[in-house]
């Protein structure tokens, strides 16, 4: 199991994904401006690792500053900066904007004559806990994924999945690949079918990167066999992760999970999301109050560096999409399944 992440008390490194399989390379990050490219650069990507990252930023960087004397009040302005900054990097997963939100509440109930260094550490620990907790998470979202076999019973699951959701989008182990690794572990998985997921080849390039490393039986299919594939009856469930997951079920993901959705539907199988907790927005009623990430036109003009289409060719390149609540089978969280996913049944969930 890989980490992408890690954080010695003043550099961060993170595993550059751009340069996956091909090549381990490890960026160092000194500050909250670097991380913040990293980010919007897809360095690192994935809802938690995002997320942890950034706290691992924000923890950085108030431990660089307690290298000289000083107060909470000389920084708060720093600080606050230093937090918008990292909000205006990628705007559909939530997970980030309930980290930084978790940074504002820690620092606001400390009084601003609370020494720098006290703050550093404070805020260290705060980053360390949520990069430990999104750990333990993913192995519980493991867990619980293991009843989705249990209902049938001596059947080898095929699984069809979209984008990476493994150890690499997370701080470990992953969610959908979480439940993957689980089914494997327990001799249920006959098969992980991986979207190759255009245009940024997170199927591709990381989830087949990360099922290789660990003999996990997969093929790589062009996003567009998906359907082909469910009409000849070699796949028994599709599962995905989420990058905000509305009050009512209604998901946000990998542009393609929603026609992956659709295509599972028609062909009645089941249709799972797993995903922490922290992947739902309950302030939001439905998927319609999300907004879609629309990232730059050479991810589309361009593959492996080459152009492929013509010189400028407008384009559009939405990041994700948005399954409507009916579509959805399952959704698999740290705290059980939520079947099916409805305003009332995920209320119970946060109980
Ligand atoms: O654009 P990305 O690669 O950050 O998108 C990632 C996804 O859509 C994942 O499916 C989602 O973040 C869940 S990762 C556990």
């Amino acid at each position: 199991m890989f980490t992408a992440i890690k954080y010695d008390g003043s550099v961060l490194q993170l595993l550059d994904q751009r340069r996956l399989p091909e090549a381990e390379i490890w960026l160092k990050c000194h500050d909250v401006e670097s991380v913040a490219v990293a980010i919007e650069n897809m360095v690192v990507r994935g809802a938690p690792a995002i997320a942890d990252a950034a706290a691992f930023a924000l923890a950085m960087s108030a431990s660089e500053r307690a290298r000289l004397p000083g107060t909470l009040a000389d920084d708060l302005g720093v600080f606050e900066a230093e937090v918008e900054r990292l909000s205006m990097t990628r705007p559909t997963a939530v997970n980030l904007f309930k980290v930084l939100e978790e940074f504002r509440r820690t620092l606001r109930v400390l009084a601003p004559s609370t020494l720098r260094v006290q703050v550093a550490r404070l805020l260290t620990e705060l980053a360390q806990r949520i990069f430990d907790e999104d750990l333990a998470t993913c192995y519980a979202i493991g867990k619980h994924g293991l009843d989705l076999a249990r209902e049938a019973p001596g059947v080898t699951l095929r699984i069809l999945t979209h984008c990476n959701t493994g150890s690499l989008a997370t701080a470990g182990y992953g969610t959908a690949l979480g439940v993957i690794r689980s089914l494997h572990a327990c001799g249920r998985l006959a098969m992980v079918y991986v979207d190759e997921t255009r245009p940024y080849l997170q199927g591709a390039r990381l989830t087949a990167y990360e099922l290789q490393a660990e003999g996990i039986p997969y093929q790589v299919i062009c996003d567009s066999a998906a359907a082909y594939l469910m009409q000849c009856r070699s796949v028994d469930m599709v599962i995905v992760g989420a990058d905000r997951i509305a009050a009512n079920g209604d998901t946000a993901n990998k542009i393609g999970t929603y026609g992956l959705a659709v295509q599972a539907h028609y062909h009645g199988l089941p249709f799972v999301v797993a995903a922490p907790l922290s992947s739902f927005d309950v302030a939001i009623s439905s998927g319609a109050e999300i907004r879609i990430e629309e990232r730059g036109a050479d991810e589309l003009r361009l593959s492996g560096g080459k152009q492929v289409t013509p010189l400028d060719a407008p384009v559009f390149n939405p990041a994700f999409d948005v399954t409507p609540a009916a579509l959805i089978s399952a959704i698999v969280t740290e705290r059980g399944i939520v079947r099916p996913p409805t305003t009332e049944k995920i209320a119970a969930i946060f109980g």
